[in-house]
């Protein structure tokens, strides 16, 4: 299953609660991408200033990065959180489900109004060590600035500043929203609301999957 929508949907708050539902491999690539910037390894060097732009990493990184998890974790159940994001990049998650490798079955695309991901990007904080996502006014941690389940420090991720958020939404209108009408003339997408509690959201989701 594929989870796609704008930044600030609730790709990552959904994927949590679906990952337990169906015990998936939550396969998120920018969760991935933070990972190997936090590293310093070659792959978040090449990354880290494109992140904090809000651009996106070049499409022969990304599916190198989401090859190598999908045959390293030995599972035959995964949920793709964030990929694909570009044409190019289905196309070639095409080509290897065509060769027998993968095969998606849903895509879950989550529906939320622009204002509303603004408000909900800018006042998100993550735990740097755990990364466990907060909301300033939605979701906030019992102390300021102290992750709830490991007493880490929260922070702003570094593409959370409304300038790089608008130029996500930007790219995101440009580069990912024409994958809905490539799943769409495949038959395997799905469009939820994604506004309401997380909760509301989570059972949308699993009401049009079938329960
Ligand atoms: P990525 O980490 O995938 O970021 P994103 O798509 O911009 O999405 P976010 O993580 O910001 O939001 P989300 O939809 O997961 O929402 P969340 O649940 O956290 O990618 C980051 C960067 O990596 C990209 O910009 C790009 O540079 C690179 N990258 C990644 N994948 C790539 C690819 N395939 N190709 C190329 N480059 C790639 O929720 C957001 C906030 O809202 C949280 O505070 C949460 O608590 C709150 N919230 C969630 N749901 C609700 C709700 N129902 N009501 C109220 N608040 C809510």
């Amino acid at each position: 299953m594929a989870l796609l929508g704008p930044p600030g949907c609730g790709k990552g708050t959904q994927g949590a609660a679906l990952r337990e539902r169906f015990g998936s491999a939550h396969v998120s690539t920018g969760e991935l991408l933070r990972a190997a910037v936090k590293d310093g390894s070659e792959l978040g060097l090449a990354a880290a200033a494109v992140m904090a732009e809000g651009k996106l990493v070049p499409d022969d990184l990304v599916l190198g990065l989401v090859e190598e998890q999908l045959n390293g974790h030995g599972r035959d159940n995964y949920l793709l959180d964030g990929f694909p994001r570009t044409l190019a990049q289905a196309s070639a998650f095409d080509t290897a489900s065509d060769s027998g490798s993968y095969e998606l079955d849903h895509v879950v695309a989550l529906d939320v109004p622009e204002a509303e991901l603004v408000r909900r990007l800018c006042g998100r904080r993550s735990c740097v060590d755990c990364g466990r996502s907060y909301h300033l006014e939605f979701r906030p941690p019992s102390r300021e600035a102290v992750c709830d389940a490991c007493e880490g420090t929260l922070e702003q991720r570094a593409d959370d500043v409304e300038e790089s958020v608008r130029a996500r939404l930007g790219i995101y209108r440009d580069q990912t929203a024409p994958l809905l009408g490539f799943y769409g003339e495949k038959g395997i997408l799905n469009k939820i609301d994604g506004t309401g509690n997380p909760s509301e959201v989570t059972a949308r989701i699993l009401e049009a999957l079938g329960g």
